[in-house]
C-alpha cells in the first residue's frame, strides 16, 4: 500500500463512512484498517483525515501510541512478549532477548524475509502465567529462554513445510 490505488482510496473511504455516526469514530476505523492492511502508512492517515476531518497529527499520535497500530508492515508472524510487571519479574526480558537474538531483529522490527515481527508488549492480561507470549493472538504460558529457542523452530519447520507443500 505505498502508493494508494483507487481500489484502497474506495475501500478506506468505505471504513471510514462506516463509522460516520459515532461521536468517537477513530479508533474503530484505525483498527478495521489495521486488520485489513497490516499497517497504517501516512498516506492511509491523511486520507482518514481526509475523509474524517481528523488531524493528520492527531491520527499520528493514536498510531504511533497503540503497539496494535503500526506504520510499517508486520511479519507473517507477530511474536508479542509481555515486558509488564508480572511478567519481567519472572525473566520476560530474557525471553524478549533471546527472540531478538534469534530473529536478528529488534522490538518493533520484522525480519528481512517478512516472517516475524517481535513486540514489547505491556501486560496482556496473562499474569498468572508469567511470563507470557503471544504469537498472532496465540499465548504461551511461562515461556523460557530454552522455550523460545523450540518455538522459533517449530515456526522455521512449519514455514519449510509449507514451502515443500506449495512446490
Ligand atoms: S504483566 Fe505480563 S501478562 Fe500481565
Amino acid at each position: 500500500m505505498a502508493k494508494l490505488n483507487s481500489a484502497a482510496v474506495a475501500q478506506i473511504t468505505e471504513i471510514c463512512n462506516r463509522y460516520k455516526d459515532e461521536k468517537t469514530p477513530l479508533m474503530m476505523i484505525l483498527s478495521d484498517i489495521q486488520n485489513e492492511y497490516g499497517y497504517i502508512p501516512l498516506e492511509v492517515q491523511e486520507l482518514v483525515s481526509e475523509k474524517t476531518g481528523i488531524s493528520v497529527a492527531e491520527i499520528y499520535g493514536v498510531v504511533t501510541f497503540y503497539s496494535f497500530f503500526s506504520l510499517t508492515p508486520k511479519g507473517k508472524y507477530v511474536i508479542g512478549c509481555c515486558l509488564g510487571t508480572a511478567c519481567y519479574v519472572k525473566g520476560a526480558q530474557q525471553v524478549i532477548d533471546k527472540f531478538c537474538e534469534l530473529l536478528h531483529i529488534q522490538p518493533g522490527q520484522t525480519t528481512d524475509d517478512g516472517l516475524f515481527t517481535i513486540d514489547a508488549l505491556r501486560c496482556i492480561g496473562a499474569c498468572g502465567i508469567a511470563p507470557a507470549v503471544s504469537i498472532n493472538g496465540k499465548v504461551y504460558p511461562k515461556m523460557t529462554v530454552s522455550q523460545v529457542t523450540e518455538t522459533v523452530a517449530q515456526y522455521l519447520i512449519a514455514e519449510e513445510k509449507l514451502k515443500e507443500a506449495a512446490k
